[in-house]
């Protein structure tokens, strides 16, 4: 395939640097962006009397016949083509004639491409979008269903303090829930036009940019040309908000391989959503959240790959630039697959809430109960916690519990010990009355359900 550019020279390319300089093979994918944004282009010539109408109709009418003709794979991309850009001008040209020439008028590939990686991204925010509320609702149904089922909740990965298993499932939709706003706030971003800002001077033609921008349904245009087609801000927010997601997936990942691990034995994965071994016939691995939680290190490393890309260029556009496209690409795919496993994976596993209930009666994750206890009979709450401190020594040392100490025992640690001690240590007592906004009493996960619903809109 001829060059476009063919003219200052003959256009003939060493055959390895051609392939090298190629982005068709990934940025193909772009082909409806890319033809969408020509007939807007197209339909402005014709209006604002750059081209005459009926010049911008046989554009528009040969465009959508190629959409269609790639849609249903009656043609193919051709690989000597440059890229996308290229390829659909050149079969354009062969098709319609000299009018196929006219449509690159007032553009520059510059803009174009910003466009199309905007238009594309768009939709594909979008779909991650859906696809978190998608999650973030079996998540919240998962909490729903095990709002009173009592856990031990750790901090340092030793046990802290009781919750229930819908308070801590709870915690991760909210995770989700800010990850929707965050892309949310990505898309306005990107919805803006950079089409017009031409190579990186604007035109002397008089084009209008508001009437091809308002074509395609963006918000707004970009102010300044140089940074219209400088600009690869969006491609790195929409990376980083993926790459916090993935981290927010990983986390819940290694929770979900801790809790199904034969230590813990909190959950059952579905047999659907794990692997065997080869070798061990008794194993059931967690191989869908540890490819999550691997996932995530890939999905790092594309945008700090487009980070590094970015650093030192000086505007206007440079062909490092093309390698947005890959990484934005990658990410995309790769947190959309995470996405829909992950879904299933949690929609389909159950709690083995005896055990969690047993790890929770053990580890003395009601001692801070105990000092609130004596912090109610009058104690300063420092020598009150002290206090506990002793009696679960002394419990730990006589293989006791707090609820099976007697009350003798209490009292030889202080006369203030009433029979309301058992009350206050009593586990499911220790969750019911911890009644603050987004604590994990019943009725605050409740709460919080309800909330998580109204955003997903469930
Ligand atoms: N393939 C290029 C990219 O992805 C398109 C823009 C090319 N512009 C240029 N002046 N060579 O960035």
């Amino acid at each position: 395939m001829a060059k476009i550019w063919a003219g200052r020279t003959d256009g003939a390319v060493d055959l390895a640097a051609d392939g090298f300089n190629s982005s068709l093979p990934f940025d193909k994918r772009l082909y409806r962006q890319d033809i969408t944004g020509s007939m807007a282009h197209a339909a402005m010539l014709g209006a604002t009397g750059i081209i005459t109408e009926a010049e911008a109709e046989v554009l528009i009418d040969g465009l959508s016949g190629i959409l269609e003709d790639l849609d249903s794979g009656k043609i193919d991309f051709d690989p000597a083509a440059e890229d996308i850009h290229s390829f659909v001008e050149q079969i354009l040209t062969e098709r319609v004639g000299e009018a196929g020439k006219k449509l690159h008028t007032a553009r520059s590939r510059n803009d174009q491409v910003a466009l199309d990686l905007r238009l594309y991204l768009r939709e594909e925010t979008d779909r991650i979008i859906e696809a978190v509320k998608l999650l973030a609702g079996t998540v919240t149904d998962k909490a729903e269903e095990y709002k009173s089922l009592i856990m031990p909740g750790y901090t340092h990965l030793q046990r802290a303090q009781p919750v229930t298993f819908g308070h801590h499932l709870m915690a991760y939709v909210m995770m989700l829930l800010r990850d929707i706003d965050r892309l949310s706030d990505t898309r306005r971003r990107i919805n803006v036009s950079p089409i017009g800002c031409c190579a990186l001077a604007g035109t002397t033609y008089p084009t209008d940019r508001f009437y091809e921008a308002e074509k395609l349904g963006f918000e707004g245009i970009a102010l300044n040309s140089i940074d219209g087609v400088s600009d690869r801000d969006f491609v790195l927010e929409l990376l980083s908000d993926i790459a916090v997601l993935m981290m927010h997936l990983s986390r819940f990942s290694e929770e979900i391989c801790l809790w199904s691990s034969f230590e813990f034995r909190f959950i059952e994965l579905s047999d659907a959503f794990t692997t065997g071994s080869s070798i061990m016939p008794q194993k059931k691995n967690p191989d869908i959240a540890e490819l999550v939680r691997g996932k995530t290190g890939r999905v790092y490393g594309d945008l700090m790959a487009l980070l590094t890309t970015m650093k030192g260029l000086p505007l206007a556009y440079n062909k490092d630039m093309q390698e947005d496209k890959e990484a934005v690409f990658d990410a995309c795919d790769t947190v959309k697959k995470c996405l829909e496993v992950f879904n299933g994976m949690i929609g389909t596993m159950k709690a083995l809430g005896s055990n969690m209930r047993a790890a929770a009666a053990g580890g003395f994750i009601n001692a801070t109960d105990l000092a609130d206890y004596l912090v109610g009979k009058g104690l300063p709450f420092r020598t009150a916690y002290k206090l506990s401190g002793g009696i679960v020594a002394y419990a730990q040392k006589n293989t006791k519990t707090l609820e099976n100490l007697s009350l003798e025992e209490y009292r030889s640690f202080s006369p203030l010990f009433d029979e309301g001690v058992y009350d206050a240590v009593d586990l499911d007592n220790c969750v019911a009355r911890r009644t603050s906004t987004g604590g994990t009493s019943v009725g605050s996960v409740e709460q919080q359900i309800a909330y998580a619903r109204e955003i997903i809109g469930a």
